[in-house]
């Protein structure tokens, strides 16, 4: 199994490059299930979670080709001839739910399994299933699987009005695909807001879907008869950058994050400000240093776009871990995402979890540890913690690191921090 290895202690500094969106990539990939003709998509991370989509794909049939040089993706979806995204992806990805709606919306039918819980707490699709259902589908669960289709099995899905209990993003993205095809207007209330819905409905436009609201409460979809493949261009992994700024903030001395959209980041920016931390905002790159302070402890609520995201949340822990004072976290997106938390105390941060909020008191220095990564963020949570921390840090079970981060380990050695993979 690999793991990383960090030698903590070397300042970083230097310049670097964010990739494409992991959770705009998988969302387009599956949005490609739509078109007719070739889709080419641009400034594709090469991360796990892209190969697992492109597996789901070919799965139903389509052709994928991922070049993974230039980063770019080329599918086709005419060949698809069957209609089931089976257990052992969607366990692996959830995302590999997102076929759900394009599945729907071209071809009326879809068998999916149901994700179940994942290491940062319940994810259901109850929101998704009841959107397709307002759209004209019938469905039974059945052996840990979805089985949905439309009405009588004849027609169209048709456009309906939804209101979305929670702005949930997954639930979001499904339906807005599944009105693209569906006849009549859709009308999405308190849909999800976040820049990764922007670009999904921007894609669509470009493939002939007529959207308009994406990125407000209330998103208008007017179904048409086809979509034609287009060829689209990622947006930029704001995740990714926020998690090199911090990298920035918690142990460096001038590092520049070039491709972080300062305008898709506004809270956390904020927060980092009010800790104490130099920042310098230009059109797509942010500069960060730690400073000499003074720093102030802050509280971080977690909540759906425009708030603090919760995959920040994390990430965002470890450079208030070493925040003199008391700072309090509070997750309200996922009940289960602390699960970091032991593992960082015994790298020497001292935080305490009551129900859905940690309380952080800040620690001069962590110290070097085997630890275990239990999910995406928290995996590089560590590896953050781990720059700064005196001796040596292990890192395993880094394959969730590798779901979501291209190359992290490279482009953390070229802003000097000594990590090396071992496999
Ligand atoms: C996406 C992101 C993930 C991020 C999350 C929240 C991708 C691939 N993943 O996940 O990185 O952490 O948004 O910003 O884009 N919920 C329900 N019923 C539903 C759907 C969701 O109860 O049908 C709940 C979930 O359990 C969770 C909350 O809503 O508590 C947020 O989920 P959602 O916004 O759907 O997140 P994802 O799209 O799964």
């Amino acid at each position: 199994m690999a793991k990383f290895v960090i030698n903590g202690g070397k300042k970083l500094t230097g310049r670097v490059k964010v990739s494409g969106a992991k959770n705009s990539a998988l969302k387009l990939m599956a949005a490609s299930i739509l078109a007719t003709g070739k889709t080419v998509l641009e400034n594709v991370p090469q991360i796990e979670d892209v190969q697992t989509m492109a597996q789901v794909l070919r799965t139903l049939g389509a052709r994928v080709e991922l070049d993974q040089e230039k980063g770019a993706v080329e599918i086709e979806t005419g060949g698809i001839r069957s209609f089931e995204a089976p257990y052992q992806l969607v366990r692996k990805m959830r995302a590999s739910i997102l076929v759900a709606g394009p599945l729907l919306s071209r071809f009326g039918k879809v068998k999916v399994a149901v994700p179940g819980g994942c290491n940062i707490g319940s994810r259901q699709i109850d929101l998704h299933l009841k959107g397709f259902e307002v759209m004209g589908t019938e469905s039974f669960l059945e052996h840990g699987y979805v089985h949905a289709r439309i009405k009588n099995g004849i027609g169209k899905l048709s456009g309906a009005l939804i209101d979305l209990d929670f702005p949930s993003r997954g639930a979001t993205e499904n339906i807005m695909m599944a009105a693209c095809l569906a006849k009549g207007k859709t009308v999405i209330n308190n849909a999800a807001k976040e820049p990764e819905i922007v670009d999904l409905a921007n894609f669509l436009i470009s493939m002939g879907a007529d959207i308009e609201g994406a990125g407000r409460d209330c998103i208008n979809i007017k179904g048409t008869g086809t979509l034609k493949g287009a060829s689209y261009r990622v947006m930029a992994d704001s995740i990714e950058a926020g998690t090199f700024i911090t990298a920035g903030a918690i142990w460096g001395r001038d590092v520049t994050v070039e491709g972080a959209l300062a305008h898709n980041m506004e809270i956390f920016l904020t927060k980092l400000k009010e800790i104490g931390i130099d920042i310098e905002v230009s059109k797509d790159k942010v500069r960060v240093s730690r400073g000499e302070g003074p720093f102030r402890s802050v509280h971080v609520s977690t909540l759906p776009y425009p708030g603090f995201p919760t995959d920040l949340q994390p990430i965002m822990a470890v450079l208030l871990a070493t925040i003199p004072g008391i700072s309090i976290i509070t997750e309200n997106v996922f009940e289960n995402r602390f699960m970091y938390v032991d593992e960082l105390n015994r790298m020497g941060a001292n935080i305490k979890i009551d129900g859905h909020h940690a309380i952080i008191r800040g620690v001069e220095s962590f110290s070097g540890a085997p630890v275990t990564a239990c999910d995406l963020r928290a995996g590089a949570a560590l590896v953050l913690a781990g720059l700064k921390a005196e001796g040596l840090t292990e890192v395993v079970d880094i394959f969730h690191i590798q779901r979501g981060y291209e190359c992290f380990d490279e482009k953390l050695s070229k802003i000097g921090a000594n990590i090396m993979k071992v496999d």
